[in-house]
């Protein structure tokens, strides 16, 4: 720990994590299917901010693929900034300013005039690892750089879900504390030592069964992750009312969640549920029930300041002209999805058509549902349709199609960056897409084959030569290939399955 990181961890890099919930087009749907005006990246110009970027991936994916707006992000661990820089440098990425300020550093430079009135500003991972101080800061910054109908999209460890939990976290980093040595070891003795208690018979550990198995999966995660997440001098979690109630003072509204499957209500609350909440007209107590209803642990919420709710004509016109795509083959949607309510099928006679359609390239909501005969359909129904299919990541908003030749411009440039670092490095996960105008998902062995066909080398031998390089191993049906020969037989299966089915995929989403 050093004296900037106002507890912090500083010692350890976090994980170069893309989270597609920051990407403006996605902002902008999350609340137009909530019926709310929003900040729209196909209206022109936009400034975008992100707090706390660790990495910088998400941010840099999105500066990529929206060369139109402009994209400001701080992070104080000077090593996230400068790999982020390197990022953005190295992909040729010129509309981004990134910063390696603390919060209140940030918020002394906004003093001086200098920095944009933002259209988003966004924070993922921060609010529940600060002191409380700093989120006042955060707060503060809101209030001084949102421009009036801005949106805020916020996540955070969320209370009740999480109350079993904080007396093993409280034991970690006590145990952490009082050891000496390198961070990723004492992590390690700390959940040696909680894993005694547990068979020690201790009684917190009988008394909240759920906690053993959280013990026992937090021994497999990434010491990175856990660091981050679990042993900072800060640990939170909140409760939904007591932010609604810090960011009412940046004159901030919650809006709507950001998780889109937490948009419908009908698969996430049984009867009763539905009944309690029905009969709650308090918006801060009816946000919170529902969390205590699902047990909620981490929520990504929207806040706008100035919330203003769409005529219903106009949520229909502007649903319309917004652009859908397909990012997972059509033959892997399943036709039902478990949700907190359990299992639900998915109408065929409405999924159906509009993956249909989608299957054949991205198409605004409107062509869509005109080209597959199902206007009739009540809207509601469509755009909740709409909304599971992106809540699964199976499809995403996306940008306009007046606007991708644009984008690919510099979605290319830092395609190309990310294929050569592929060879030597399995960080980044994902690849620009300028119609969805982020990232979409892309695994090594794909980021591979495409590096291997830019330079007209033979697939297979390049996507082993890259698995030898950082000694990695496929997994198929569970069991994990040790044999080169078996290696390449399932690189072989790999590579038909890409050609087939994955390679056209990014086609229509620009990324190749
Ligand atoms: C849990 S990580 C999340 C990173 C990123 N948003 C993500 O989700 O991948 C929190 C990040 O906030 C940064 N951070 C924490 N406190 C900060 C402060 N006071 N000022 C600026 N950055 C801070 C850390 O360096 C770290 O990169």
């Amino acid at each position: 720990m050093t004296d900037w990181s106002e507890g912090y961890v500083s010692d350890i890099d976090y994980t170069h994590g893309y989270y597609r919930e920051l990407n403006p087009a996605h902002l902008r749907f999350a609340l137009l299917a909530k019926g709310l005006r929003s900040p729209d990246p196909d209206a022109g110009g936009f400034a975008y901010c992100e707090l706390g970027f660790g990495q910088g991936v998400s941010l840099t994916i999105h500066a990529a693929a929206n060369p139109g707006g402009t994209f400001l992000g701080t992070d104080f661990n000077p090593a996230h900034a400068v790999g982020a820089r390197e990022l953005a440098d190295r992909s040729g990425v010129t509309n981004l300013t990134l910063h390696d300020d603390s919060f209140a550093e940030l918020l002394a430079r906004s003093e001086g005039g200098g920095m944009p009135q933002f259209d988003m500003i966004v924070l993922h991972g921060i609010l529940s690892w600060i002191s409380p101080e700093n989120r006042g800061t955060i707060v503060e910054f809101i209030r001084r750089t949102l421009k009036p109908g801005g949106v805020v999209y916020v996540s955070y460890n969320a209370l009740p879900g999480w109350a079993a939990m904080m007396p093993l976290r409280e034991l970690m980093t006590l145990h952490a504390g009082a050891d000496a040595g390198e961070i990723t070891a004492r992590i390690g003795r700390s959940l040696d030592f909680a894993k005694k208690v547990q068979e020690g018979g201790s009684g917190y550990f009988g008394t909240n069964p759920q906690v053993g198995p959280r013990l026992e999966r937090l021994q497999g995660m990434s010491r990175n992750y856990l660091a981050h997440e679990y042993f900072n001098r800060d640990w939170v979690p909140m409760y939904h009312a007591d932010v609604a109630r810090e960011f009412s003072q940046a004159k901030l509204a919650f809006a709507a969640t950001a998780t889109l499957s937490e948009q419908v209500d009908v698969v996430n609350f049984n009867a009763k549920g539905l009944e309690l909440l029905r009969q709650t007209t308090d918006p801060a107590l009816k946000e919170t029930l529902k969390d205590y209803l699902v047990n909620q642990q981490f929520r990504r919420d929207l806040y706008v300041r100035g919330a203003i709710r769409l005529p219903g004509v106009e949520q229909i016109r502007q649903v319309r002209a917004t652009r859908f795509a397909l990012v997972v083959p059509r033959d892997t949607v399943p036709t039902s999805i478990t949700f907190p309510v359990g299992k639900v099928d998915m109408k065929q006679e409405i999924y159906a058509p509009i993956l249909d359609q989608l299957a054949q390239g991205p198409a605004t909501f409107g062509d869509l549902v005109d080209r597959a005969g199902i206007t009739s359909m009540p809207f509601s129904a469509l755009l909740q349709a709409m909304v599971i299919l992106c809540s699964q990541n199976w499809v995403a908003p996306c940008r306009s199609a007046a606007g991708d030749a644009g984008r690919a411009m510099v979605t290319a440039r830092f395609n190309r960056f990310a294929l050569d670092r592929a060879m030597h490095s399995a960080a980044i996960s994902v690849l620009a897409s300028p119609v969805c105008g982020g990232g979409v998902a892309v695994d090594r062995v794909h980021q591979l084959f495409l590096a291997a066909e830019r330079e007209g080398r033979d697939p297979t031998l390049t996507a082993m030569a890259g698995l030898r390089e950082l000694n990695q191993r496929l997994i198929t049906d569970g069991k994990t290939l040790t044999s080169e020969e078996e290696t390449v037989v399932e690189l072989g299966n790999r590579l038909t399955h890409f050609q087939g089915k994955i390679r056209p995929l990014l086609q229509q989403l620009g990324v190749v």
